[in-house]
């Protein structure tokens, strides 16, 4: 854990709980968690790893086309043991993964299977999503999954790539399959990188402020308005 200048009866205990299969989810957390410890909170990062490594780019076409599959029928990512410390009571859980195929990913719908009684029940959940672009349902079946755990979800993040239709999809699809469409000549013009942008990333860390703050002053997480044009895109 790690703490800096907060007066003590300020601080809060925070655990940050993440799956990122291709390091978008991870680069968000990466600024709010600094954020929060500049904020003066605790902060414990959990990853969420799978028991067998999954493989970023998947290498081909047809491995990428069976991963759409497989999510859509919310295949379950059988996962690590977590570490004992995440079984404590936290005064804010983040849980933070990607959008897959309209669902939660495969490790987080594990987690929630196997520990999520004991790890949420009571807790409050902030939920945090990566995606391309469609999250709706995502969050909808997530937050009534972690309810029926005991947790309360005061607000949320959502963070969506910053491309329009149809090259996000086209270019998540192509990546993912391990390709580099941002090279290719016909289509960097309309996407030149795969992922959230250095603004989304700047603006994650100013999520994270807000959340230290609200914590450290007692302010209503549901308050704090993350539906931002920058993050959903
Ligand atoms: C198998 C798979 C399915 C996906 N399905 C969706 C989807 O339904 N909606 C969406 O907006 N993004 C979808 N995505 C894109 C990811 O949510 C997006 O790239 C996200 O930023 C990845 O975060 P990560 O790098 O932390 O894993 C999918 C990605 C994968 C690998």
């Amino acid at each position: 854990m790690a703490a800096t200048n907060c007066p003590t009866g300020n601080q809060k205990k925070i655990l940050i709980l993440s799956y990122s299969f291709s390091g978008q989810t991870s680069g968000l957390l990466r600024q709010i968690q600094g954020a929060l410890i500049e904020a003066g909170h605790q902060v414990h990062k959990e990853r969420i790893t799978p028991c067998r490594p999954l493989k970023f780019p998947t290498g081909s076409i047809i491995s990428c086309l069976k991963m759409m599959v497989t999510t859509f029928l919310r295949f379950r990512v059988p996962i690590q043991e977590l570490s004992p410390i995440c079984q404590q009571s936290f005064d804010l859980v983040l849980l933070a993964g990607p959008t897959w195929s309209y669902n939660p990913s495969g490790p987080i719908l594990a987690l929630i299977d196997r520990d999520g009684p004991s790890l949420f029940k009571g807790q409050v959940v902030l939920p945090v999503i990566s995606c391309r672009g469609y999250w709706r349902v995502h969050l909808f079946g997530l937050t009534r999954m972690l309810q029926r755990c005991g947790a309360s979800i005061p607000n949320s993040m959502v963070f969506s790539h910053p491309h329009k239709e149809p090259w996000r999809t086209i270019g998540v699809f192509l990546k993912i399959s391990g390709k580099s469409p941002e090279r290719w000549p016909l289509l960097r013009r309309y996407y030149s990188h795969f992922g959230h942008s250095r603004e989304q990333q700047e603006e994650a860390c100013r999520f994270g402020s807000l959340l230290g703050q609200a914590l450290r002053q007692g302010q209503p997480l549901s308050t704090i308005d993350f539906a931002t044009s920058l993050a959903i895109f």
